[in-house]
């Protein structure tokens, strides 16, 4: 999605003939979104990508979710789910509905490879760092990365560390394309100046990453739950690629907030978007310089959303005494009105900044709860805005 990008050989023109070394043809494929009228990207292959020697189905259960129901806000503690598995494998589904769905990992392994069919996936990465190995490239990670994986992405995770715990992310798998908000972007596609991040902000792959090998497994998540293919070669074979499709990544560190004399409302921190949800950063920003102005935002009933705050570092000004702490998850959902604990509205006037480091999501549908909620739910939230607790 982002802007167009180059690596590595690619012919002067495109669906023109491109000789291998040897006097043979690389195998260009094209990859692109909305069948053939978004983005896209051409690639061009050692080997044909559909030279498959298997194809198997994996026992796999999804992960059960069942409704919010009594409507209640909520709050995880995701530092209490169990390490486990890798990036990928060690999914604890919190959260779902039929537009995306959102997990918690912590990991300590690097993981196969993979693709999800079915949509974008972002992944926030709370700690550690590493690589994401992609057929268009390798892209470096660490703490603050937003990792972009656009659909049917061959890519697997390598960390660095082997401590159980040394990759913690909170991921949003979309059902749909996940970008930047539509209103920062030209015609053309170019950020706008009123944006807060822009091109130079994102990372994309640099170099062709390649690898050979034969009978290659890659695990496919798709509609009707996961496959196994066995590709004849490995399949990251592009020698080249250009295009506007590509994994990228984009660090919290580099978004630069929008302040005002008086509360901007949360649109301001907008990083992206994708079918019925929005994501949004909140990062250390000068408060409300009106000299009157309360910094804490009022009490606000989203009535088309529900909203998950992912606390990741900081002082969590406007949730004194409710529990929250790093690695928290709030979920405030559609019907219930939410606030600032009592005396964060008082204890917020006069201050000039903030140091909070935090991710949110808001989904336009309400969301399920899924095993990862349940086992890490602190069940005293709902009753944290009663006076005189
Ligand atoms: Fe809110």
């Amino acid at each position: 999605m982002p802007f167009y990008r180059h690596v590595g050989e690619i012919p002067a023109k495109r669906h023109t003939i491109f000789n291998t070394p040897d006097g043979g043809l690389y195998t260009e494929e094209l990859m692109g979104e909305e069948g053939f009228n978004y983005d896209s990207a051409l690639l061009y292959h050692r080997y044909p990508p559909t030279a498959l020697k298997a194809i198997e189905a994996v026992e796999y259960e999804e992960q059960p979710t069942e409704p919010n129901h009594p409507l209640k806000p909520r709050h995880f503690r995701t530092h209490q789910l169990k390490p486990g598995g890798d990036p990928i494998s060690g999914r604890h589904l919190l959260m779902a509905n039929d537009d995306c769905r959102i997990s918690y990992v912590v990991a300590g392994q690097s993981s196969g490879l993979y693709k999800n069919a079915i949509g974008d996936e972002m992944v926030y990465i709370e700690a550690g760092s590493g690589t994401v190995e992609t057929v268009f490239g390798r892209l470096p990670f660490t703490a603050g990365d937003h990792v972009l994986m656009p659909a049917s992405t061959i890519h697997r995770w390598v960390i660095d560390g082997s401590a159980e715990d040394s990759f913690r992310a909170l991921v949003l798998e979309s059902t749909g394309h996940i970008g930047p908000p539509r209103r920062y972007l030209s015609r053309n596609g170019q950020f706008l100046e009123h944006a807060p991040y822009c091109e130079r902000d994102l990372k994309g792959p640099t170099e062709p990453f390649t690898e050979e090998g034969e009978d290659v497994d890659v695990l496919v998540r798709h509609r009707g739950g996961m496959t196994r293919f066995v590709f004849r070669h490995h399949p990251f074979d592009v020698i080249g690629w250009d295009g506007c499709l590509y994994p990228y990544t984009f660090s919290i560190h580099d978004f630069e907030p929008i302040t005002g004399r008086i509360h901007q409302p949360p649109p301001v921190h907008q990083t992206f978007e994708a079918p019925n949800l929005v994501v949004c950063a909140f990062v250390p920003r000068l408060y409300d310089n009106h000299p009157r102005a309360i910094p804490a935002p009022y009490h606000h009933a989203n009535v088309d959303s529900d909203e998950v705050l992912f606390y990741v570092d900081g002082n969590f000004m406007s949730r004194k005494g409710s529990g929250i702490e790093a690695g928290s998850i709030s979920l405030h959902p559609g019907g219930h009105t939410h606030g600032p604990q009592p005396g964060s509205v008082e204890a917020s006037i006069g201050q000039a900044g903030t140091e909070e480091l935090a991710v949110m999501i808001d989904t336009f549908r309400p969301l399920d709860l899924g095993p990862g909620a349940k086992d890490s739910e602190d069940d005293k939230y709902a009753w944290t805005w009663l006076e005189g607790r």
